[in-house]
């Protein structure tokens, strides 16, 4: 375990098993609709990995950077695009991959982004959900893997200040780290 993480939350086996589950989910419901799923980068690249081989249905893969910004009710205006999709969405089924879902900023304006380039329908699967954030939207996660607390979450993607993404497994990072 790495001296920075206070306690593995979830185990690189417990990931498989759960995105092995969500996959198989994602495959009954988008067989033979060609789903073009959507990785929000950068927190959602391991993830995007694994759960893009646990769809056993014809599918196709893209990725955006946004940044949102402000406490207010969010509208497409407060979400910066800074990767916009190189894919045209107009009447596909469009899946977002997500890390963690938080707040829910990013994902209410990054979806309602989407919507604007009339998609069949888009949904939203991430690997992590904070089910007790204070959440701006009333956004839900369509798929998801797994409901955390209020903790600070690092690997498997998620960063604290660009590192420890590179870690296997999901822990919780030391007060000590980002307190000091
Ligand atoms: C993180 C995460 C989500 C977002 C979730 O991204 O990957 O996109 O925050 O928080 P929210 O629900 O409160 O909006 P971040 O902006 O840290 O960028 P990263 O993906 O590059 O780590």
């Amino acid at each position: 375990m790495h001296k920075d993480v206070e306690k593995i939350l979830f185990t690189e086996e417990q990931i498989r098993e759960a995105i092995k589950a969500v996959g198989a989910q994602i495959t009954a419901d988008y067989e033979g609709k060609n789903p073009l799923l959507v990785g929000i980068l950068k927190g959602s690249v391991v993830f995007m990995a694994d759960i893009m081989r646990e769809i056993k249905t014809e599918c196709s893969i893209d990725f955006m950077v946004a940044k949102s910004y402000g406490n207010e009710a969010v509208s497409s205006g407060n979400v910066r695009i800074l990767k916009d999709l190189d894919t045209d969405i107009h009447g596909r089924d469009v899946l977002i991959i997500e890390d963690i879902l938080d707040t829910a900023r990013t994902l209410a304006a990054v979806k309602k982004y989407l919507l604007q380039k009339n998609p069949s329908s888009v949904k939203i699967c991430t690997l992590l959900d904070k089910v007790t954030a204070d959440k701006v939207s009333d956004l839900k996660a369509d798929y998801k893997c797994f409901d955390v607390e209020n903790q600070f979450v690092v690997g498997y993607g998620l960063d604290y200040a660009e590192r420890y993404r590179n870690l296997s497994y999901i822990g919780i990072l030391k007060r000590e780290v980002y307190e000091k």
